[in-house]
């Protein structure tokens, strides 16, 4: 057994009744995530014996979400923060050692913070450590009142706190470390005769006060303790991870020419060099390479872009990945599973499903390519469509390397194109194509001399007899 054990409950049974929000509060996303899913990696990365999540309103859309090694537990009516650590009881059945609450609706708060704040409790030896924040502008948060020497005697809430009170900058995080038996035994003494009627976590800390003592870690950063309440809190959030995730690209060397019109989740990882214009949204577990140039407006979710690649304006991509050196855009539509290969070229307004392009192949404008198996330096012609649905079933369109298809083709899957062959513009290829054969598959051209000026004549001896 280790030295100091941990488990981490964390609170999330709250109503959110200010978000407006049909869904869980905690299932509202910052930074491309759910944002229980915060404080849970903090709580993962701590390594504690047990992690316990408290749900309450829509627990079993939350529990979806949590991943294994998560016991949870039910706060059917939400009687308050002591309350709800109450219900994490039975799940702590066992436990002896830090018990650390965190919320499941403050997503800001950094490891490093957390980290700190428990060996400060250890080296303390008290049976309760709070996290504080200074915060100079108004909040409702709960008031920490110190006493004589700056030990600290309550937390008094803002809702039940006299005027002078409200002028104490020091505010109650809500987070906190406390001995496992001292703080069950506490919450047994905690009653709710308060202005909210609620349960008050915050009571075992005067009640520690009376007894072994509190200690109190300051939060470097009040910004990492902001509580999601409502949108607007939801959006200052948003705002706060988007501006740190884009403080550590622009550290390991990558230039956002505009930070506040660029968005990263928190999630993304961007090789050094990589410049990334305004307007740019990266989302998920999207991972850029060295050298890169993502353009303006570009969206990129959940795919792998290598190194020197550009993606240019405006071009989206979900779920696929590009390899080194080549170029994407302006205006393409990289969909799921489109996997394109070193030196290429997917030029603008081209779409591509679910396809895989070998290296060197270029499709530079205006194409689909759906369900199909493109080989190495292959040249997709202007307007080139795989025609992959028939009304019922997706077909698939394979394409051998060194092929050249002409502008304006139709491929009707499913159909191989031969290694080396030709396709000639404007063809509906419905048959296989032979490898190093010549395809064409459109009407001959047929021409009437003087037809046209004969046309002409006609219709002007029919203006003059009008007149
Ligand atoms: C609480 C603290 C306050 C502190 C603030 C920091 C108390 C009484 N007050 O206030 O001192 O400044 O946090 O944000 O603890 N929750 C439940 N079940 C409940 C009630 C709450 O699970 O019955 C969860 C919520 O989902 C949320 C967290 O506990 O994650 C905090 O609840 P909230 O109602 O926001 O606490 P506050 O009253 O704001
Ligand atoms: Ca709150």
């Amino acid at each position: 057994m280790k030295k100091n054990p941990i488990a981490c409950v964390i609170l999330a049974a709250g109503k959110g009744v200010r978000m407006k929000s049909d869904a869980p509060k905690v299932l509202h996303c910052v930074g491309g995530k759910p944002m229980l899913v915060h404080p849970l990696m903090r709580a993962r990365e701590l390594g504690p014996e047990r992690i316990v999540v408290v749900l309450g309103k829509g627990a079993d859309e939350v529990r979806a979400i949590l991943g294994k090694g998560v016991k949870t537990v039910i706060q059917e009516k939400q009687l308050g923060t002591g309350h709800a650590v109450m219900c994490a009881r039975s799940a702590l059945k066992g436990f002896r050692g830090t018990a650390l609450i965190l919320y499941g609706d403050t997503p800001l708060l950094a490891t490093e913070s957390l980290r700190a704040m428990l060996k400060a409790h250890n080296k303390a030896g008290v049976p309760l450590t709070i996290l504080t924040a200074r915060f100079t502008w108004p909040n409702r948060l709960g008031r920490v009142i110190r006493g004589e020497n700056g030990r600290v005697l309550r937390v008094i809430e803002a809702a039940d706190a006299s005027k002078e009170e409200m002028e104490i900058e020091e505010v109650n995080a809500g987070i906190y470390a406390a001995q496992s038996d001292f703080l069950f035994k506490a919450l047994d003494r905690v009653k709710a005769d308060n202005a909210q009627g609620e349960y008050y976590l915050t009571d075992v800390i005067e009640i520690a006060a009376k007894g072994g003592g509190v200690a109190a870690f300051t939060a470097p950063d009040p910004e990492e303790v902001l509580g999601i309440n409502d949108r607007v809190e939801l959006a200052q959030a948003e705002r706060a991870m988007n501006n740190r995730t884009l403080l550590r690209l622009m550290r390991d060397g990558v230039t956002v020419i505009a930070p506040e019109a660029t968005i990263v989740n928190d999630g993304v990882r961007v090789g050094a060099e990589t410049i990334i214009y305004p307007g740019a949204v990266i989302e998920g577990g999207a991972i850029i390479g060295k050298r890169c140039l993502i353009g303006p407006g570009a969206f990129i979710r959940d795919s792998q872009v290598g190194d020197d690649v550009e993606i240019r304006a405006h071009s989206v991509m979900e779920g696929s990945k590009v390899g080194d050196r080549s170029t994407v855009g302006p205006s393409a539509h990289l969909r799921p599973e489109s996997v394109i290969g070193a030196d290429c070229r997917i030029g603008n307004f081209v779409e591509t499903k679910k396809v895989t392009i070998g290296n060197g192949t270029k499709a530079s404008h205006l194409t689909y390519l759906g369900d199909a198996e493109i080989g190495r330096n292959v040249n997709i012609g202007c307007g080139t469509i795989t025609c992959n649905y028939d009304g019922t079933a997706k077909h698939k369109t394979i394409i051998e390397d060194d092929v050249f298809v002409g502008s304006d083709t139709q491929l009707v899957a499913p159909v191989r194109v031969g290694k080396g062959a030709y396709i000639g513009s404007g063809s509906t290829i419905t048959r296989d194509v032979p490898a190093g054969a010549l395809s064409v598959a459109r009407a001959r051209q047929r021409d009437m001399p003087g037809w046209g000026e004969r046309m002409r004549k006609k219709a002007e001896a029919a203006g003059k007899k009008k007149k």
